[in-house]
């Protein structure tokens, strides 16, 4: 549980850790190699944790120290990942593709629904078989194989009805150590793919085009030792600029890289929120006595990020005018208007569409954090709103920011987490429920 008393004037600097979608997507990229694997700018984070337990279950040997992981990769004993843990890690899926790719067999648990929405896994499943593999789903089990006495997937030209994240990380990684070479169309152009694909190429694979959506991987026959360090965190910036304005605050960030920030900035600059690009790793914002409507749709980046779409919301709130908030990726990511309306915003939803119209003020409630981005919402609401804000459900929290409130805190927010018997007990629950989202 966390305890947060509203309405303090932010001031100061905030370091901005690696990003988790890379971490987690580069941790299963680490399974195509079979020499050592040095990660930097790991971010700590139970997701993190959870994606070391699984690569610890397949047989892979790791080292932290600090932000610093090593992992080595010779020998993978297993090639099923066990389903307790790909059940409570939605990208722990990913870890199907360099599986394939190096073993030519793969087990992984479906991982299941989530707070967010359904999210299946099929376009990783139909790229895989274009590749040649075999795959079967039986007793909630994804089974994959490569027939033959030299078992490795083929090269394909594979198109991507939606670009998804997932399914390019995956087919990309599984493609690096393919027989020929694999086009992926209509790919994802996230910044995280970018940085899976550069991970890969400093381990010698051969990837061209990443960033935009076509992406083109020669394969080659293996891949060696790296090190390599994660970029910073495009979300975990976006939340601390939008605790900036919705404060009324200044606060300067870094690292940062503000080409993966552009929609963000964009929207803050429309609100009426100043940010200046202090030097290419750091951005200050400002934010002023009052800010305005505007509208926001989600999209694949580089449109705006469905991961910011509920601190985007938070903000709105009390933005003077009518917002409307249209969600395009997920189909359930707007679980946090409820609690955000018990704060005494004044939001409606129809369908994905969330019309948001400002109020002057929020007050102080308890509330209930659904997912990870929801949970942020309500920490930004929180330290808007007069008087305390508790909120509920903190290991949402923890799975994707690394140490938000001691960061918080650091700025001046006043904000403590509160662990009574009750709270641990359910905390060590939860963390055996499936309880993914972005
Ligand atoms: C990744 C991010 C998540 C972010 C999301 C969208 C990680 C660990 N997580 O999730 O934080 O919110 O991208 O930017 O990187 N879909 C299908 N079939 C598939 C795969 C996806 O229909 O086989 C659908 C999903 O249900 C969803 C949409 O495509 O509606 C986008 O999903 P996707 O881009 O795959 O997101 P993730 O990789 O799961």
């Amino acid at each position: 549980m966390l305890e947060i008393w509203g309405r303090s004037t932010l001031k100061g600097h905030v370091q901005i850790s690696g990003a988790k979608n890379s971490a987690l997507a580069i941790m299963a990229g680490a399974l195509l190699c079979p020499e050592d694997c040095r990660l930097r700018n790991v971010p700590s984070l139970m997701d993190v944790q959870r994606m070391a337990q699984i690569l610890a279950a397949l047989g892979l040997k790791m080292e932290q120290h600090g932000d610093v992981l090593d992992i080595n990769g010779r020998d993978i004993q297993q090639s099923q990942a066990p389903y307790e843990l790909v059940s409570q890690l939605r990208a722990s899926f990913f870890a199907i593709g360099p599986l394939l790719a190096r073993l030519g067999v793969a087990r992984v648990p479906l991982p299941g629904g989530c707070a967010i929405g359904a999210r299946p896994v099929d376009l990783h499943v139909r790229g895989l078989q274009a590749m040649g593999a075999d795959v079967q789903i039986e007793h909630g089990m994804v089974h994959a194989y490569v027939s033959g006495s030299n078992p490795r997937l083929k090269g394909a030209k594979i198109y991507l009805d939606y670009p998804s994240v997932g399914a390019t990380e995956t087919l990309m990684m599984a493609a690096t150590l393919a027989d020929g070479e694999t086009t992926i169309e209509n790919a994802a152009q996230e910044p995280e793919v970018t940085d899976l694909a550069n991970f890969c190429q400093a381990m010698g694979a051969r990837i061209r085009g990443a960033g935009t959506n076509t992406i083109i991987i020669d394969g080659v026959k293996s891949l060696h030792s790296v090190e390599y360090s994660i970029i910073p965190d495009r979300i975990e910036a976006g939340t601390f600029l939008v605790a900036g304005a919705i404060t009324h605050s200044e606060l300067s960030l870094s690292p940062i890289i503000p080409d993966h920030l552009t929609a963000a900035i964009a929207k803050l600059r429309a609100i009426g929120a100043k940010v200046i690009l202090e030097s290419p790793t750091c951005v200050r914002v400002i934010g002023a006595n009052s800010h305005v409507a505007t509208d926001i749709e989600t999209l694949p980046y580089p449109g705006f990020p469905t991961d910011m779409q509920a601190q985007f919301m938070a903000l709105l709130t009390l933005s003077e005018g009518d917002s409307v908030i249209t969600e395009t990726v997920f189909e359930n990511r707007l679980r946090h208007v409820a609690e955000l309306n018990r704060m005494g915003a004044d939001i409606r939803v129809k369908g994905n569409i969330a019309i948001v119209r400002g109020v002057p003020m929020l007050s102080g409630a308890p509330v209930v954090a659904t997912d990870l981005r929801a949970s942020a919402a309500l920490v930004l609401a929180g330290l808007a709103a007069n008087g305390k804000t508790t909120i509920e459900g903190l290991q949402h929290l923890d799975r994707g920011y690394d140490n938000l409130v001691g960061k918080l805190q650091n700025v001046g927010a006043r904000l403590q987490r509160l662990k009574g018997d009750k709270e641990a007990e359910s905390e060590s629950a939860s963390l055996n429920t499936a309880n993914l989202g972005g």
